[in-house]
């Protein structure tokens, strides 16, 4: 078949801080996922972006390329509207958890297609996996039955569903191309249109634990992400949160899931309710629900209602104990004082280094593994008392884990707490 462009001409291009045309980025996609554009081509295309940006029409073009590269869902055939959230990952993040099931008791379905985790933030596919007997892969078929159902469905999303983002993702992944603003746009948006969601709220994470360490950078991410999902008909809105410090007070699968269960009892740490409540908020509001408030479905038990039936849809047993790991190390405050700092992104590689992530993708992960901390920035704490407690089935891993918090906090006086006094941080749509 004779090829309509070359792609050594479309590197050149945005190499040398060209625009690239509609025909062309409908070709590049569409040539990689049919592997006429090579690994190595597309690898120098996504530096030349990173390195020189692309325009919102380039951005929405690369978007709708990489829809058409795959299936679209249609949820229209469901008796309620629908909604789904997406976070720009974090570390502590199992927010997700609490919030499908809360949405889904008020009314609205959720269908949150999930990954899983690489490197320092986690997925929420290996955090629901440590509950024993949960199935994260459902058939289409199944889905909508289950969010007629139940309400709520948290799956792994399909092979088909937009296949030229997950071989561009895996190929950014290792070389150095995921932080592009262009490229993590339209690598979402991509799958929440294709997955056919009618309002799409967006978390797009702020501070050392996030991919975009500035507000700056991640309004603009949250700006074009809004764009998109509204040039196709989506109803979207971001929330800019903080990812300065660990969101709660665990990080790794089974920890999360703990912790999760105790925000659907009513109870949980105060940061993890209020961003599950702001953004249950928004998406019920976006669905046009206004009548239900959603912190009280979080206290009186109907969200945990939909938990249990959405776990046991999935093979779950929401009794089950969760796993627990096979060793333990505390780490203590070094002074008295007031914790006045709590590194997330340090928080997050520990947990990685103590077995909770991967460092490639097909590498197993420990159900157990992960940080508990016992303060956050603004308690106070005092010489000696346990911070946080390191969970791992394999001890070997401590030194690696210890070497990661090294740094990573401070103590000091109360005047010198530095995060934010709200969970949310800006609105954009
Ligand atoms: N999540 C995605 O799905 N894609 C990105 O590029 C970054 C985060």
């Amino acid at each position: 078949m004779s090829e309509s462009f070359d792609a050594v001409d479309i590197i050149r291009t945005k190499r040398d801080r060209g625009e690239l045309s509609s025909e062309e980025i409908a070709w590049v996609i569409d040539a990689y996922t049919r592997e006429v554009v090579a690994d190595e081509q597309m690898s120098a295309l996504a530096m030349a972006i990173l390195l020189n940006g692309m325009n919102r029409r380039e951005i929405g073009d690369w978007t709708n390329a990489m829809i058409a590269s795959g299936e679209r869902m249609d949820f229209s055939s469901l008796s309620r509207p629908t909604a789904d959230k997406h976070s720009t990952g974090g570390v502590g993040d199992k927010i997700t958890l609490p919030l499908a099931p809360l949405v889904a008791a008020c009314g609205v379905a959720v269908p949150q297609l999930s990954g899983r985790g690489l490197g320092h933030t986690g997925g929420t596919l290996d955090k629901l996996e440590a509950i024993p007997g949960w199935q994260a892969a459902l058939s289409n078929e199944d889905m909508l039955r289950q969010l007629e159902d139940v309400g709520a469905v948290i799956c792994a999303a399909g092979s088909g569903l937009a296949p030229a983002d997950k071989r561009l993702y895996s190929l950014r992944d290792v070389t150095g191309t995921v932080e592009a603003i262009p490229l993590i746009a339209s690598s979402i948006m991509s799958k929440k249109i294709a997955e056919g969601t009618g309002v799409l709220v967006l978390d797009v994470k702020v501070g050392s634990g996030a991919f975009m360490k500035t507000q700056e950078d991640a309004r603009e991410l949250a700006e074009t992400m809004v764009a998109l999902g509204q040039g196709a008909g989506v109803h979207t809105v971001a929330l800019l949160t903080d990812m300065s410090t660990p969101l709660g007070l665990t990080a790794g699968n089974g920890l999360e899931v703990r912790e999760s269960v105790e925000v659907l009892a009513g109870g949980g740490p105060q940061d993890v309710v209020e961003l599950t409540v702001a953004l249950a908020r928004e998406m019920l509001e976006g669905a046009g629900v206004t009548d239900v408030d959603p912190a009280e479905a979080l206290k009186d038990g109907r969200a945990m209602d939909v938990w249990r039936a959405m776990i046991s849809a999935q093979g779950g047993d929401p009794d089950a104990e969760l796993p627990t790991a096979k060793e333990t190390q505390e780490v203590v405050a070094d002074a008295d004082g007031t914790l006045t700092r709590l590194d997330a992104y340090a928080v997050g590689v520990a947990a990685w280094r103590l077995g909770a992530g991967r460092g490639r993708k097909e590498d197993p992960v420990q159900a157990a593994a992960g940080v508990e901390l016992h303060a956050k920035p603004g308690d106070a704490v005092s010489k000696g008392q346990p911070l946080m407690t390191l969970h791992t089935d394999t001890p070997e891993r401590f030194d690696r884990s210890l070497a990661a918090l090294e740094g990573c906090w401070s103590i000091g006086g109360a005047q010198d707490v530095q995060t934010a006094d709200s969970i949310v941080l800006d609105r954009v749509g």
